[in-house]
């Protein structure tokens, strides 16, 4: 006789939710360790707003705080760089590097070390310039979709400690720090090996002749900084500004022929420069393409925005070295070229020529071009293309 084999249905019907199970299991176990998708799920992307004084990052910061989705933090760096006695940048720097990695996991304990014991919100440089610490759930003054405005922040959103910050940085998809005191980019390798950050860096330069004039304009401000910049070398007051702005220029070639020319694996598709002029002629255009590359979606609430607050009156003003407000960016950035004093031009140009021929500023050779507003000192640019960003495991 034939043994008969007969399965029953609910034999059947459990053997196919144990291989069901098994198979779920067995991919989440693949994901997590797999190269499907090495990242984990919900992870959060980095952003580093890396650029000089006086060159339109707090604009541009501005575009990424207003941003529903994203935290904000203004030049975390500044605790550090005013907190040690006079240091130079180099000794700092590996401080900083950190201090970024430890606020871009949402880890606020770190400042401890450069904040009063009592401690609040407005401890934080410049915090009323971050909306997500105006919002839920830091502060209900400001809806996530909604622009915030400092002053009303600064009256109604301090509170004691750090904790409401950090619970509010876990509830975004992005965490963004501006930072204006980095000099290179080796110091940020280990943030962009790590597998638990998404770095991205945005580069934003602007034409050197147009920061001079920026910074003589609010010198005192920057005196400070000067003095960390150029390792407390102390030369003469007037040269302490060409010496500055030396550094920065090199700072720039050093940063950009790093990351273009011969980029180590894990900085490939993470590195973009942005020209603040681009950004001053074509506003949406190249925040649209900033966005796109950090993986935010533009709204049509931005879009006005951005419109508003680069296409305001004015040349901008002289007394509020760190606000935005509503001004002509296109006018602001040509403004250099009837203030700044020809002889002055020529010594920035002699600094910052390696600077200006790699990133596309053309030198102007007499008093008279200088002032010709007809003349286009900028070099166009090759489009921007979308790179695609290896994954962190085929690093
Ligand atoms: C923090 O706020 C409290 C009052 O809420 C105040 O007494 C304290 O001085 C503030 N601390 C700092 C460092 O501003
Ligand atoms: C922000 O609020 C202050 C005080 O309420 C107000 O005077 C100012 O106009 C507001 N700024 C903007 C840009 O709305």
């Amino acid at each position: 006789m034939v043994p008969r084999c007969r399965v029953g249905f609910s034999t059947v019907l459990l053997l196919v939710i144990l291989q069901g199970a098994a198979m779920v299991l067995f991919c989440s176990w693949y994901v997590q360790i797999g190269p499907c998708d090495s990242r984990p799920p919900n992870s959060k992307v980095h952003v580093l707003l890396l650029s000089s004084w006086r060159s339109g990052s707090s604009f541009l910061g501005q575009v990424f705080s207003q941003h529903p989705s994203v935290f904000y933090l203004m030049e975390p760096a500044w605790h550090v760089w005013t907190k040690v006695q006079k240091p130079g940048a180099r000794v700092l720097r590996m401080a900083v590097r950190d201090l970024l990695r430890s606020l871009f996991r949402c880890d606020l304990s770190v400042m401890d070390a450069y904040l009063p014991e009592d401690h609040n919100v407005s401890s934080l440089f410049m915090w009323s310039h971050s909306r997500a610490l105006c919002s839920p759930p830091a502060c209900p003054l400001t809806l996530r979709d909604q622009f915030s405005n400092q002053t009303q922040c600064a009256q109604r959103c301090d509170v004691r400690g750090l904790q409401k910050v950090q619970e509010a940085c876990t509830t975004y998809s992005h965490v963004v720090l501006k930072e204006v005191r980095f000099f290179e980019l080796e110091s940020l390798y280990p943030l962009l090996q790590d597998p638990n950050l998404d770095l991205r860096i945005i580069h934003l330069v602007r034409d050197p002749r147009a920061v001079m004039r920026s910074r003589e304009e609010s010198a005192k401000a920057f005196e400070r900084d000067n003095a960390v910049v150029l390792e407390q070398r102390s030369p003469r007051a007037a040269e302490v500004q060409f010496q500055v702005m030396q550094e920065i220029c090199r700072s720039h070639v050093r940063i950009n022929e790093r990351a273009v020319l011969k980029p180590p694996p894990f900085l490939k598709g993470r590195y973009k420069m942005v020209r603040y002029e681009d950004i001053a002629r074509n506003p949406l255009k190249e925040i649209n393409s900033v966005y796109e590359f950090v993986g935010l979606k533009m709204s049509t609430l931005l879009e006005d925005w951005i419109y508003t607050v680069t296409h305001g009156k004015g040349k901008g003003s002289k007394k509020e070295a760190f606000q935005i407000t509503s001004r002509n960016a296109a006018d602001v950035s040509q403004a250099w070229r009837s203030t700044l004093p020809h002889s002055k031009v020529k010594r920035v140009q002699e600094l910052c020529k390696g600077a200006m021929s790699l990133l596309g500023y053309r030198t102007v050779n007499s008093e008279k071009e200088q002032k010709r507003l007809d003349v286009d000192l900028l070099v166009p640019r090759e489009p921007y293309q979308f790179s695609w960003i290896p994954a962190k495991s085929q690093q």
